[in-house]
Order: C-alpha cells, then sequence, then structure tokens
C-alpha cells in the first residue's frame, strides 16, 4: 500500500534532513575536548545517605533588598508566564556566595531556567563543578550513574553511535520523572548542561509540578494533599515556602499508601497521564552549545528526547544536584514516619 511511510523509506536519511550536514561530533578519530568527563563506573559501596538538616540556599535570599539582582546586567526571556527562563548575560561561573542564593530563589519561583553562553562555567572542569554545586547542599552521589573519574558526585550521561536507543520497545523516549525521587532527601537544585551535543534534537523537556497540581479541581487537589506514596514520593508535597506540587513520576512511584492495587493505579495513571499531557504546563529546551539548564528537582518534572540516533552523533551531559529537604505531605496530620 503506498503510503507516507513507503516514501519515506526511499529516502535516506540525509535526504530527509536536507542534504548532508556537518556534524560536529563525528570526529572519533580527533582527541575529544572533554575526553577526561568520560564515564567510568567505580566498585565503591557507599554508605547510606544520612539525614541532615537542609537549609535552602534560596530562603537566604528572601530577606536581600533586591533578590533578582544577580540577574541585572542580562537578557531575560520568559519562557511561558509562570514557568521556564531563558538568561542571556549572566556568567554563573562567577556570581559570588550572595548570588547564588539569589540563583536559587529565582530557580525555586520559575522552576527552570536556562543560562546561555556559559563557556567559562562548563570549561572550568570537575572540581570547580562540583564545589560550585555544594553552595547549594551536599552533592547526590547518584547510585547508578557513570562519573568522571575521581568525581562520583558527578553525574553524566552519555550516547553516541554505540549507543543503545529503546525506540524498539517504546513509541516514544519520553519518561517524565524527578530525579531519585526514592531518596529521603532527593536532590532540589540541579544543574546540568551538554558538553557536546547532536546538531539536532535531544532536547530536554520540563513540567511544572505546581501547575500541574494547581490546574486540578479543589476536590481532587484537597485528596491528593492527604496521600503519599511509596519510595519516599509523595502524593503531594510541599516546600520552597510551602508551595504545594505533585509529587509522583512513573518511573520510581510504586502506588499510593493504603490504597488497593487498582485503585493506586488508576490514580496514577490518572497524574502521569497529566503531567504528560499538560504542555501548557511545560517548556522545551534546544540545546545551544554551552548552554546550562538549572532546575528546582523538588517541584518539575523533566524527560530526555532522545530522537537522534540515526545522527550517530555524541551527546554527552554532566549533572550536580544538590539534596535538599524530605518531600513531605502537604496536611500536618499525616506523620511523616506512619
Ligand atoms: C535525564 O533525563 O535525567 C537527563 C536529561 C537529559 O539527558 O536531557
Amino acid at each position: 500500500m503506498p503510503t507516507a511511510t513507503t516514501t519515506t523509506e526511499l529516502l535516506s536519511s540525509s535526504q530527509l534532513n536536507g542534504g548532508p550536514k556537518k556534524d560536529a561530533n563525528k570526529t572519533d578519530e580527533e582527541p575529544y575536548k572533554y575526553a577526561h568527563l568520560m564515564q567510568t563506573w567505580s566498585t565503591q559501596k557507599y554508605p547510606p545517605l544520612e539525614p541532615f538538616e537542609h537549609v535552602d540556599a534560596g530562603s537566604r535570599a528572601l530577606k536581600h533588598p533586591k533578590p533578582r539582582s544577580f540577574l541585572e546586567s542580562a537578557n531575560v526571556t520568559e519562557m511561558t508566564p509562570e514557568f521556564g527562563s531563558d538568561v542571556r548575560g549572566c556568567n554563573l561561573a562567577e556570581l559570588s556566595s550572595d548570588q547564588k542564593d539569589q540563583l536559587a530563589l529565582e530557580v525555586a519561583r520559575r522552576g527552570v531556567i536556562v543560562f546561555r553562553g556559559q563557556e567559562d562555567f562548563i570549561d572550568r572542569g570537575p572540581k570547580f563543578y562540583t564545589e560550585w554545586g555544594r553552595h547549594f547542599g551536599p552533592l547526590h552521589i547518584h547510585p547508578l550513574a557513570g562519573h568522571p573519574e575521581g568525581y562520583p558526585d558527578i553525574h553524566l550521561v552519555y550516547k553516541d553511535k554505540n549507543s543503545r536507543f529503546n525506540v524498539q520497545e517504546s513509541i516514544t523516549t519520553t519518561v517524565w520523572h524527578s530525579d531519585c525521587s526514592f531518596e529521603l532527601q532527593p536532590a532540589g537544585l540541579t544543574a546540568f548542561w551538554l558538553l557536546s551535543q547532536p546538531e539536532t534534537g535531544g532536547d530536554t523537556l520540563y513540567a511544572s509540578q505546581v501547575l500541574n497540581l494547581r490546574s486540578l479541581s479543589p476536590i481532587m487537589a484537597n485528596f491528593l494533599r492527604t496521600l503519599k506514596a511509596t519510595h519516599s514520593a509523595f502524593g503531594t508535597m510541599r516546600s520552597k515556602g510551602r508551595r504545594g506540587s505533585l509529587y509522583v513520576n512513573k518511573q520510581m512511584t510504586k502506588s499510593i499508601v493504603g490504597m488497593k492495587r487498582e485503585e493506586s493505579d488508576v490514580l496514577l495513571n490518572f497524574l502521569y497521564d497529566h503531567v504528560a499531557m499538560s504542555t501548557d504546563h511545560q517548556v522545551r529546551i534546544k540545546w545551544e552549545p554551552m548552554s546550562v539548564v538549572v532546575w528546582d528537582n523538588h517541584v518539575t518534572s523533566h524527560t530526555a528526547t532522545s530522537d537522534y540516533a540515526h545522527l550517530k552523533a555524541r551527546r554527552h551531559g554532566a549533572r550536580i544536584s544538590a539534596q535538599s529537604e524530605r518531600p513531605i505531605p502537604t496536611l500536618d496530620s499525616l506523620k511523616m514516619d506512619d
């Protein structure tokens, strides 16, 4: 049957993409500038994370007379009215301690911010990344991910022409999640940047879990506020000045505590669909080289987009995540340990 698919199959991928393009990452023979940041896996076993009292860096900026002054000479574009900003002209590497506090507050306010033109930050290297990140809390060591030699608290993502993309098993590579929601004190402020990227594709999408909760009917939102879920992912939580947000994700939330399996499945699947379908609460980051994205992992979800397998390109990213407070149900009557 002559279908669009048949026509597409007759075209080579370079024809489909408008002719041959320079692939900045297909230079396997040349020395790779970020070879020192390739993934290694240590056999070291880390002890369980110790509880600690978290002081949010953003809360320190609340009393600042001008809590957004770190952006004074920057060009800020709001990606949507309430969620996501795109910033040019602010060098993250040069922020003072006070300005880092302001950054944390602004990230809590906007959910996610992409900072462009960050070659100074990116090229300072792993020792600098970790020192910078520790301002916001103890850095989380990802229990499964690879890291640069000697820097277990830098989490790397890496794909190249030899990588497996899960397009055979699923119709989409979209996996909405917040990082490591199974930890008792999961990551809050998180920074992520690409060291190498495909010429097109590999975007990262973010969803506001504050707006996702707020858009529900009061009856549903209030019901969710009474719930918590296993794997340390609670039905709802509050943080950053008691902004309620959804705190569930398909990857790590297992069930709602106290519900029967079918009840829990129906409710969680409704919430997963709500997060995925609510494009009015989402932004899509297109990765210009030398961008750093900073987000509040407590109140946003994100997903990578692995749509570039046929480009045979390298996508290499690094992330630092500062552990934060424990997500808590929004009703005071629920005790954390029951
Ligand atoms: C992630 O999904 O956690 C990483 C984000 C990305 O690779 O775009």
